[in-house]
């Protein structure tokens, strides 16, 4: 089963297992065929997590997240009178060191069982060329006004103003020239040959930062998934420089000790309690977490069960909280520092969940003449200002501001739930700051309230980040429990926009359940 956010690469992803290809070959090839089909947040310019759990119970968690160059600096983005400035979001000096295609090449080296060229065929038989959907020319056209600002994008994506009207070819030869060179070369052309130079070529020529040495020194790390339990089952998810993880588990561990789902699917009074812990876990985000490597992230102290029930006991079951009231918790520390997913699981039983961006929709607007991709703007992952919010009104602290070879904190989510020590649910969403939170209710529905995948995915979200001090609502809650949100002094807000989340649920039977998000344009395939 293939669950991807493209219809193109979800049968590239069916088409390798068909082939008897693992769900490591399936990943890297659906991840490839995005970056040719859905160039929105598929990418070969930016960076993502890939989470495995084998059929035989071993688990590990590919960390190809760009980094900060080495010339980036924490004031980096800082305008005269110091407020941030733009040029985190848009434009060369945005872009993070890429790291997608170093990661799909370790997790593949780890435990691909097909030739690697063989998983950049079909994004390259893709680039030669695929009939636009009425989705994707809308997409093009919605990313006009970024793109149109940088010549080789708009040549490119906007046909220089011409769009692309469904149906037609969308043919990118020069992007099939970059996989042909990944296909025979790997990483160390992406990193070293020809595309590296030409890319650090492109940076000096235009301001940005990223040198032939950033690119030669990248490398995906390896690291131990975070794990934890709720109501019976095992979470394998994701660990820091993701907040996800890490948020997911700390929310639950404040819903499990609460009987909120007594009150009901959808009912103000369960989704008050989700909310309520949504508050605290974001205000701890926006302090005590970071790269790993930069800061030391006290995850037993955030997960620990007294810390965990205090802040559950903060709660009270009929009155929102207010941000301000909520502080991070105290953790006694002593002071240190448009993305999209998919799922997979072979006919083995092994699983991979695979989150990967280029940050915003389109990146930083750039594509690298002659190279066919657009880059990232992950930079704005970082704390530009600390303190001050980015472009997801994420506030965030020292432990999230820039350093040279950096990674910056991403809320992206890759899940794994197990059920008596077997696999059971494989998850994750693209969708900023509001991965998080709907990876969180994508499997509440499953666990809590009992639906199926796709019902779980398709029921209404909400969304709560601390700051601002919101409960951002999507269309489809009824005006009574709206109401009822109200009266209990919560600021009701819309919100046009959550997370596309794409998920697979084990039947009892053994048979796969795929679902794929009604809010974007994905497909669920098994064969
Ligand atoms: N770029 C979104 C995230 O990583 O959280």
């Amino acid at each position: 089963m293939v669950v991807a956010q493209e219809p193109h690469a979800t049968n590239v992803g069916v088409e390798v297992l068909k082939a008897g290809g693992n769900a490591v070959d399936a990943a890297v090839a659906v991840a490839f065929a995005l970056a040719v089909t859905h160039p929105s947040a598929g990418n070969l310019g930016g960076g993502g997590f890939l989470l495995v759990r084998l059929a035989n119970g071993e688990s590990t968690f590919f960390d190809f997240r760009e980094r900060a160059p080495a010339k980036a600096s924490h004031d980096m983005y800082l305008g005269p009178e110091g407020k941030p400035t733009r040029d985190s979001i848009v434009g060369w000096r945005a872009a993070g060191v890429p790291g997608t295609v170093s990661g799909l090449e370790t997790a593949h080296r780890r435990f691909g069982s097909k030739p690697w060229a063989e998983l950049v065929e079909p994004a390259i038989r893709l680039a030669q060329g695929f009939p636009v959907s009425y989705p994707f020319a809308k997409s093009l056209e919605s990313g006009a006004k970024l793109m149109s600002q940088f010549p080789e994008s708009k040549r490119i994506f906007l046909r220089n103003g011409k769009y692309y009207e469904p149906d037609e070819i969308f043919a990118q030869p020069d992007l099939q020239r970059t996989l042909e060179r990944i296909a025979r070369g790997g990483a160390k052309e992406f990193y070293e040959g020809e595309t590296a130079k030409r890319l650090a070529q492109a940076m000096e020529a235009n301001g940005g930062l990223i040198t032939l040495d950033d690119l030669k020194n990248y490398r995906t790390a390896e690291r131990k998934p975070l794990t934890g339990a709720y109501r019976g089952y095992s979470i394998i998810t994701a660990p820091p420089p993701s907040s996800g993880g890490l948020g997911i588990l700390q929310m639950m561990g404040m819903l499990e000790g609460t009987n909120y789902q007594d009150y009901g699917a959808g009912s103000a009074a369960a989704i008050h309690f989700v909310a309520e812990a949504m508050r605290r876990y974001y205000a701890d985000r926006s302090e005590y977490l970071g790269d790993p490597d930069f800061f030391r992230v006290q995850v037993s102290k955030l997960l620990d069960k007294k810390y965990i029930a205090a802040r559950r006991a903060s709660i009270q079951p009929g009155k929102a909280s207010t941000s301000e009231e909520i502080k991070p918790g105290n953790l006694q520390l002593a002071e240190s520092s448009e993305t999209t997913h998919l799922s997979i699981v072979d006919e083995k039983g092994n699983a991979v969940a695979l989150t990967y961006t280029i940050n915003g929709g389109y990146g930083c607007g750039v594509t690298v003449p002659g190279l066919g991709f657009l880059l990232n703007n992950e930079m704005d992952d970082f704390a530009a200002k600390p303190g001050e919010p980015n472009m997801f009104g994420l506030v965030q602290g020292e432990s999230n501001a820039i350093q040279p070879n950096k990674r910056p904190l991403s809320s992206m989510t890759p899940t794994i739930l197990l059920k008596d020590g077997e696999l059971f649910m494989v998850v994750g969403a693209p969708g900023g700051s509001r991965i998080i939170t709907g990876v969180l209710q994508v499997i509440l529905n499953v666990v809590d309230f009992g639906m199926n995948v796709q019902d779980a995915i398709d029921a209404p979200r909400f969304h709560h980040q601390w700051m601002p001090d919101k409960l951002y609502l999507e269309r489809g809650f009824s005006p009574d429990t709206i109401a009822l949100l109200k009266a209990r002094g919560h600021t009701v807000d819309r919100i046009s926009s959550v997370a596309n989340v794409e998920a697979i649920v084990v039947q009892p039977d053994g048979w796969l359940a795929g679902g794929t998000d009604r809010r974007a344009h994905g497909k669920a395939a098994g064969f």
